[in-house]
């Protein structure tokens, strides 16, 4: 088990500590057997790190691999604390409550989630592990940030055990309405949860007043506007911070020769067409993969363009493996990429290019430059960065953006070209608009859509969160004035 409190006793006491499912690194095993590891390519952390580094940051997260207790260490200026898991924890904390009771709950019911005792008991018991191990971890009245929907009890577990620290909490994903979220059996449960935050952060501000209502509703406190005003005297703020990605870096990396050379490429090796559609997301049945591609074949099949005029590459990195219904998306997709090439595609021209794989950042931003179309159609996502990393690669602003109005980020991204993934004959409209597109039209979008991003890239989302939580006051210091408002 992943005592935290043991080992916090051997690491320096940290003012800002950030708890994540994962940590920000990636084992890699040497060629002599030993092991180092490589910083992972998500923007979270190349947002904290430059805070991380002036300010003794600590990062507590589970390493990635099960039934191991590793010790703290120190990686790029920062300390990272791993939390250990048990083989039955990782299936029943990680795969079953995380992945198959609330990611579908939190993404509208798009499948159906599964409710079990055990796994619940197993959530109790892992947010409670990393709670411990930020307990250990923080300097007196340091700022905690805790990220997304694995973690939900932690702030509350850690303000039992440290009164006098800053809880933040920023979920990633989607918060559902309450008639939905009200199906959770632990629906209160997790609502107490997150109130032993100070500030808790959302995506969308739709998001944060669901939230507010099921505080007020399923938990009687009283609230106004974004504040819940706990008995005890506490306040709670519920706000939206819409996350973005390092803009600048994309930016730089997409104009460098190697991409553009691997660019270019590309657009050979795929013969060269008149234009490329490009979908790239995690092989997630949220993702609206299976729609889109049947989009896509639609348009060759009624003649809009051939497979001479236009290709789509699908890019699924795999995920949640043995998950079923993932296992279920995965054997939907490759049927479905088989009957469409098999259909529609000829000799050294499939219709779609269907990749199974995850790929480094420097190929995504190559894709990213070689596509004239890119395809994003969730049924529901909290915010969707490709869509956003993409608008940063066409510096150029050239290539169009197909983005369906249920992602998070259709709220800022307004001059895309807007679809309702569930109805096909509107994407295809959509998709082929966009493949008609004329220059003049696609750069006024493009322009818009770049501004936007290079307005609140993830650096300004960090800061403007750390901001608002280093404005609130801790508990122990509202609970000795007598409450204005209970
Ligand atoms: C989403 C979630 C993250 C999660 C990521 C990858 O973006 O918001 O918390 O880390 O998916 O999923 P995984 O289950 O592999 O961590």
């Amino acid at each position: 088990m992943g005592s935290g409190r043991r080992r916090g006793n051997a690491v320096q006491r940290a003012d800002l500590v950030i708890v994540a499912n994962r940590l920000p690194v990636d084992r890699v095993v040497e060629a002599d057997g030993s092991t180092t590891w490589r910083r992972s390519p998500g923007g979270l952390v190349s947002a904290l790190s430059p805070v991380m580094n002036t300010q003794e940051g600590a990062w507590i997260g589970w390493p990635g691999d099960v039934g191991e207790d590793l010790a703290p260490f120190e990686n790029e200026g920062m300390t990272l604390v791993p939390v250990s898991m048990s083989a039955e924890e990782y299936e029943e904390y990680y795969e079953g409550f995380s992945n198959a009771t609330l990611w579908p709950l939190y993404h509208d019911l798009v499948a159906k989630p599964e409710f079990h005792r055990e796994w619940w008991d197993s959530y109790v018991a892992v947010n409670r592990r990393f709670a411990e191990a930020a307990a250990a971890v923080a300097a007196e009245h340091a700022m905690v940030w805790i990220q997304d929907y694995q973690l939900q009890l932690v702030p509350a577990l850690l303000r039992d055990l440290r009164p006098d620290l800053r809880i933040g909490f920023f979920l990633h994903i989607p918060f559902p309405p309450a008639e939905l979220f009200s199906q959770l059996p632990w629906r209160r449960e997790l609502l107490q949860g997150l109130l032993g935050a100070d500030l808790v952060g959302f995506q969308l501000p739709g998001a944060a007043q669901n939230f507010i209502r099921l505080v007020r509703e399923r938990v009687g406190h009283k609230t106004h506007r974004d504040s819940v005003y706990l008995p005890d005297g506490r306040m709670v703020t519920a706000k939206a911070f819409p996350i973005s990605i390092d803009t600048a870096g994309f930016t730089e990396l997409a104009r460098s020769e190697p991409v553009q050379a691997r660019a270019k490429q590309i657009r050979e090796d795929l013969g060269n067409p008149r234009r490329i559609f490009l979908g790239i997301d995690r092989l997630d049945y949220t993702k609206g993969i299976y729609a889109r591609l049947r989009a896509f074949s639609e348009l060759i099949h009624d003649g809009h363009f051939t497979v001479e005029d236009a290709t789509f590459v699908q890019v699924a990195s795999p995920s949640r493996e043995r998950v079923d219904q993932y296992r279920i998306l995965r054997d939907d997709i490759d049927r479905l990429v088989g009957h469409i090439n098999g259909d529609l595609g000829r000799l050294g021209r499939p219709a779609i290019s269907y990749l199974n794989a995850s790929f480094p950042r420097e190929e995504m931003a190559a894709l990213y430059v070689a596509s004239d179309i890119m395809v994003v159609t969730p049924f529901r996502d909290g915010m969707n960065l490709v869509a956003k990393e993409y608008v940063a690669c066409r510096y150029d602003d050239d290539g169009a953006l197909v983005l369906s109005e249920f992602a998070g980020a259709a709220a800022e991204l307004k001059q895309a070209y807007l679809v309702n993934p569930y109805d096909i004959n509107g994407m295809k409209a959509q998709m082929l608009e966009a493949y008609r597109a004329e220059e003049k039209e696609l750069a006024k979008r493009m322009r818009a859509m770049r501004k936007t991003i290079v307005e609140n890239d993830v650096a300004n989302w960090a800061n403007n969160f750390l901001a608002d939580l280093a404005a609130a006051r801790p508990g122990h210091e509202k609970q000795v004035k007598p409450a204005k408002r209970s």
